[in-house]
């Protein structure tokens, strides 16, 4: 055993499997980039109090999950376990939204909860997001949703689901709750169950304790407590998801662990992940922005775990950043070819080739050896006869094949020859 190893619950992406996580990530970005969203880079610490206030107290990401510290300063702050309160708390203090509405913002990064660590479930997880804020127009609802969808349908995923409800607003909720409160009075609930009742009924209603599941076949739902406007919102919204073509299923059980929810509310699960199944979900958070100090303005957001996204294609045998990592490995195998070796290696990258060489004058049977295990379909051999002749020899690893060049076409032609295979 190693004397020290990563903290508990923490997962780390190292080569190859580091480079199916990149292209996660960036799938998982790509449609908001492409749509328009601009990057925002947020503290990965802040003052406690936001989250309290922002995601809610009564939550257990906030209650029992935030890693809080005092700085030296003597100021409560907390490593952020979401992005949403953070990108609201920076676009009032940077008065973001002055200008044009809706806000878009896009971002990525690690995020931190204290949960008991599983397959799937981390402590330190990470999350590609975005929030559209100061609009409730139903159809950026729709945007938002069709975003997701598109970044999971890019990366080739088939078996995933949307759940999508409306929990409602400040007119509707309060009224359901009391409902809600009243026919769970009735049922037969343990005393912790009671107390979380109390606390959010709401969250009553996700619970898989078949003693408790089974007493809620009839407790009344949201989706049939909401006021009109509630009602034409998510009718809308879709309206507009059908125009862009995303299939959704009916979930008036969800439930979100987060506080902020209002209206429509939505989760991506992964049918191959088993407990862990949320791959993202998001909603519509009309209150959050007044909570914090800021103008009512509304805004719906989203945030796609990049961490169980991943687990989710390789689940599915998809092969995402899959491929050799250099285009061209150089191989010199004396010391004036060294030389030569470093000047090439340095044209070949500056010509946008990916390009990598041996290292440490291992002789040219190591040094194929290296070439072969970098996957490069191409490596280029340089001896004391090329250096003389000023030539390299370029071998095909697939056929096997090789042909001396010229040290002053083989850039042009290995480059030639990258991009007529990537057509
Ligand atoms: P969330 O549902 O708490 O939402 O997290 C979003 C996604 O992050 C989850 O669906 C899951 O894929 C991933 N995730 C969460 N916790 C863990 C964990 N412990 N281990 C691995 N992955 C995890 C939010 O965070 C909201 N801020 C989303 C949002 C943005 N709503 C509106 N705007």
């Amino acid at each position: 055993m190693p004397e020290f190893q990563a903290p508990k619950g923490v997962p780390e992406y190292f080569p190859p499997r580091s480079s199916a996580f990149l292209t996660v990530r960036e799938a998982l970005a790509f449609p908001a980039q492409h749509a328009g969203y601009g990057y925002i880079e947020l503290p990965v610490f802040e003052d406690t109090a936001l989250f309290v206030r922002g995601v809610g107290e009564s939550t257990d990401v906030v209650s029992k999950e935030m890693y809080t510290f005092t700085d030296r300063g003597d100021r409560s702050l907390s490593l952020r376990p979401e992005g949403t309160a953070g990108v609201i708390r920076s676009i009032v203090e940077n008065r973001l939204d002055k200008g044009t509405l809706p806000v878009k913002l896009w971002y990525a990064g690690p995020f931190f909860r204290a949960e008991r660590p599983q397959h799937g479930r981390y402590r330190q997880l990470q999350q590609v997001g975005i929030e559209a804020v100061g609009g409730d127009d139903p159809a950026l609802d729709a945007e938002v949703i069709t975003l997701a969808d598109e970044a999971y349908r890019r990366l080739g995923l088939r078996q995933y689901r949307l759940d999508l409800t409306s929990l409602g607003c400040a007119q509707c909720r309060p009224a359901y709750r009391e409902v809600l409160t009243n026919f769970l009075a009735q049922l037969d609930l343990d005393e912790p169950t009671r107390a979380r009742a109390a606390l959010n009924p709401l969250r009553v209603l996700d619970d898989k304790r078949p003693e408790v599941h089974d007493q809620l076949g009839d407790a009344p739902l949201m989706v049939d407590h909401l006021c009109a406007e509630c009602r034409d919102h998510y009718d809308s919204v879709r309206g507009f998801l059908r125009d862009a073509r995303v299939q959704w299923q009916e979930a008036p059980r969800l439930v979100r662990g987060l506080d902020y929810y209002t209206r429509t509310t939505f989760e991506f699960t992964h049918e191959l992940l088993g407990a862990q199944s949320g791959i993202g979900g998001g909603g519509r958070y009309d209150g959050l922005m007044e909570s914090v100090g800021g103008d009512a303005l509304s805004g719906i957001g989203f945030g796609l775990g990049t961490d169980r996204t991943l687990l989710a294609c390789e689940a599915e045998g998809l092969d995402v950043g899959a491929g050799p990592r250099v285009d061209v490995f150089v191989v010199p195998i004396s010391d004036a070819a060294r030389h030569v070796s470093v000047g090439l290696l340095a044209e070949l990258r500056e010509a946008g080739i990916r390009a990598d060489m041996a290292y440490g004058g291992r002789g040219l049977k190591g040094s194929m050896k290296a070439a072969d295990k970098s996957g490069a379909p191409r490596v280029v051999i340089i001896g004391e006869d090329e250096v003389a002749a000023q030539n390299v020899q370029v071998k095909d690893m697939q056929q096997g094949s090789q042909q001396a060049m010229t040290r002053e076409e083989v850039v042009g032609e290995l480059r030639r020859s990258i991009m007529e295979e990537s057509q």
